[in-house]
């Protein structure tokens, strides 16, 4: 079991969703927390920073900067930095979607996604790993997704950059043996949060019938636990995890590219 108590985390995109849940989960068990946010919800990240401050005795501090910036990641790494406290846990959060067609999202909303969900992943963990490996201990955990293990047509930038953390994410936990150091991933499948009702979203996919819509807060404790448990990746919901760690393995490339490109569209 990894301890969580006077540790000091980095959750990004904490305002909302999953990394509001976790937080609240990291605070309660005695965490420290460095709480990133989109500048656009700076009021919002202060007053949750204040709420779990309040009620779990935690201390907290709060950083509001645009992954999406191309020193976006550089300027949160050396505003935690400055603080002179370690990072023990980075908890890769932030993310992006946009749905429709490749070649109908516009190239800018795309390429932010990519900043987002795949580049600042990256930079986060290159900045603070080395610190980590210093000390001798330290924990990553990406939140990925269900999307990494297969192609998901009508927002197919959005799983390819959850396909990028995913392998990025196994490899260097290989590289990071015997260092003290170990990066997990977190794929929930799809959960009820501001993410899926941005614009042009659809209200339900047919996949929904499937997979439902889980609650950010019942995700997040699950995923929590995964992790205290110090396990490498975690699929909430057995049914998620056998369709896309076990049948999908079986499932010839083809259908299930064909299977995904049927349940991810819209269902009126
Ligand atoms: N919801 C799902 O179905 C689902 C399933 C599997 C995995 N996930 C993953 O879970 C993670 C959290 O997503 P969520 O569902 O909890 O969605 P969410 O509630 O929208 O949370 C994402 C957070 O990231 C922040 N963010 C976005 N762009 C940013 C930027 N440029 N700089 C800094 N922060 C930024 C958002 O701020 P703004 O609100 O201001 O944009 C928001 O607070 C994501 O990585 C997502 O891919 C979600």
């Amino acid at each position: 079991m990894y301890t969580i108590a006077g540790r000091h985390v980095l959750i990004t995109g904490a305002a909302s969703g999953i990394g509001r849940a976790l937080s609240g989960c990291f605070a309660r068990e005695g965490a420290h927390l460095f709480l990133g946010a989109h500048p656009a919800e700076e009021a919002k990240i202060k007053t949750w920073a204040d709420e779990l401050s309040g009620r779990y005795g935690v201390k907290t501090w709060t950083f509001p900067v645009d992954l999406s910036h191309a020193d976006g990641p550089e300027t949160l790494y050396w505003q935690v930095n400055a603080l002179g406290l370690p990072t023990d846990v980075l908890v890769n959060n932030a993310g992006l979607i946009a749905y429709g067609n490749l070649h109908q999202i516009p190239l800018d909303r795309q390429e932010q996604i990519i900043r987002v969900n795949a580049l600042a992943y990256f930079k986060l963990m290159r900045l603070i790993l080395p610190d980590m490996i210093k000390r001798g201990q330290g924990r990553v955990l990406n939140v990925s997704s269900v999307s990494a293990f297969q192609p998901t047509a009508h927002h197919a930038v959005y799983g390819a950059t959850k396909a990028f953390v995913q392998s990025l994410s196994e490899a260097v936990n290989a590289e990071l043996a015997g260092t003290g150091v170990k990066v997990a991933t977190f794929n929930p499948s799809y959960t009820n949060t501001p993410l899926l009702k941005g614009e042009g979203f659809p209200k339900q996919l047919w996949w929904y019938a499937f997979s439902g819509l889980n609650s950010p807060e019942e995700v997040a404790e699950k995923g929590f636990q995964a992790f205290k448990a110090d396990k490498s990746f975690y699929i909430p919901g057995w049914h998620n995890w056998f369709v896309h760690a076990v049948l999908q393995r079986f499932v010839p490339r083809r259908l299930a590219v064909l299977i995904s490109a049927l349940v991810l569209k819209p269902r009126s």
